[in-house]
């Protein structure tokens, strides 16, 4: 299959390269490495790299033009500086609706998009079922969930998947990089009183082969555990993990862009796709510190603001 990646060389797009390069699929990445990183795409046959943003229509145009792809995974985002709504929207608003213009007038089969659950905003009913009502009120929240309607709106078959927080391999965002990191360096961490939903790379990857086959369901789903747990819940681990014994650690309200607790309802993604996760809570998260021992945490980003006086 011929398959576009935007945000190929980010977290959940080199997962897809290496998931997918060896299945025999061509591959095409579009991306500016503003939070992704070149080497995550290795110059190997059936994978080619186009440099630049979704924001620039010129630039999406030429790749669709040139790879006449069958599948579109719309991975790139923008979210590492929240006071940066400008390009928040240029690429979550307008690249998005870049892509879905540039998808409808090159007959592509389906699009795949990935959604965050701040799309909910602060949910009025747990776990959030997708027909929840969106409420987003982060500008990384607000320009997702425009450019999801932008996709919607093509008239492509559009599959967008309201994800839990994904974990694997080079994962960089959160509490399980920022604990492992800061406990390894002897820094002092605190904890939002928050609780979060996680789901295993490994599972995340058995879906998207059924996300992208022929005859797929679409429409917006959620792609989780459906699980609940608490990011003091994540530290114990942490420090357990790194032999700490189970230190004291402040937990704080939630921040004022936060949300308390995300726990996706992903029922109607079990019965329509036929899929259930595999890895539970703890298991994902020691998966995770596992990889982290091998390869260590590089950079670290958050779409959160940091507490005051933290
Ligand atoms: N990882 C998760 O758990 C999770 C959860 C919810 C939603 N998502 C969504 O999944 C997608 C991938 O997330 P990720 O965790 O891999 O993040 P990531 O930051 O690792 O990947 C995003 C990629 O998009 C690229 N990018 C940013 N702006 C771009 C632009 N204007 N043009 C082209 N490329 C651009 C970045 O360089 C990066 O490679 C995002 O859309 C994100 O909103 C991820």
């Amino acid at each position: 299959m011929r398959i576009l990646i935007t945000g190929g060389a980010g977290c959940l797009g080199s997962n897809l390269l290496e998931h997918w390069l060896p299945q025999g699929h061509q591959l095409l990445v579009l991306d500016n490495f503003a939070t992704g990183k070149r080497e995550l795409v290795p110059q190997v046959d059936g994978l080619t790299l186009v440099e630049g943003s979704v924001a620039d229509s010129a630039t999406v145009e030429a790749c669709f033009a040139r790879f006449a792809p069958e599948v579109v995974i719309h991975s790139a985002a923008s979210y590492k500086d929240p006071d940066d709504w400008a390009e928040d929207t240029r690429t979550n608003v307008l690249g998005s609706a870049h892509v879905a213009k540039a998808a409808a007038a090159h007959g592509v089969r389906r699009v795949v998009n990935f959604q965050t659950a701040l799309c909910y905003g602060r949910p009025r009913q747990l776990p959030i079922p997708a027909d929840h009502p969106s409420a987003p009120f982060t500008s990384y929240g607000i320009t997702k969930t425009a450019g999801e309607q932008f996709l919607l709106l093509s008239g492509v078959p559009t599959l967008s998947l309201r994800l839990a927080n994904v974990t694997g391999p080079r994962l960089a965002i959160g509490p399980i990089p920022t604990f492992y990191k800061r406990l390894k360096a002897g820094q002092s961490c605190f904890c939002s009183d928050t609780a979060r939903d996680f789901l295993d790379m490994q599972d995340f990857l058995r879906f998207m082969d059924l996300a992208i086959a022929d005859g797929a369901p679409s429409g917006v789903f959620n792609l989780s555990t459906g699980e609940a747990h608490t990011i003091r819940e994540i530290f114990d681990i942490v420090a357990d993990h790194l032999g700490l014994g189970r230190p004291e650690v402040p937990v704080v309200p939630a921040g004022a862009d936060d949300v308390p607790v995300v726990a996706l309802d992903a029922s109607a993604t079990r019965a329509a796709f036929g899929w259930q996760p595999r890895f539970a809570f703890e298991d994902i998260i020691r998966r995770q510190l596992a990889w982290y021992d091998a390869h260590g945490v590089t950079d670290v980003y958050s779409h959160l603001k940091q507490p005051a006086g933290r």
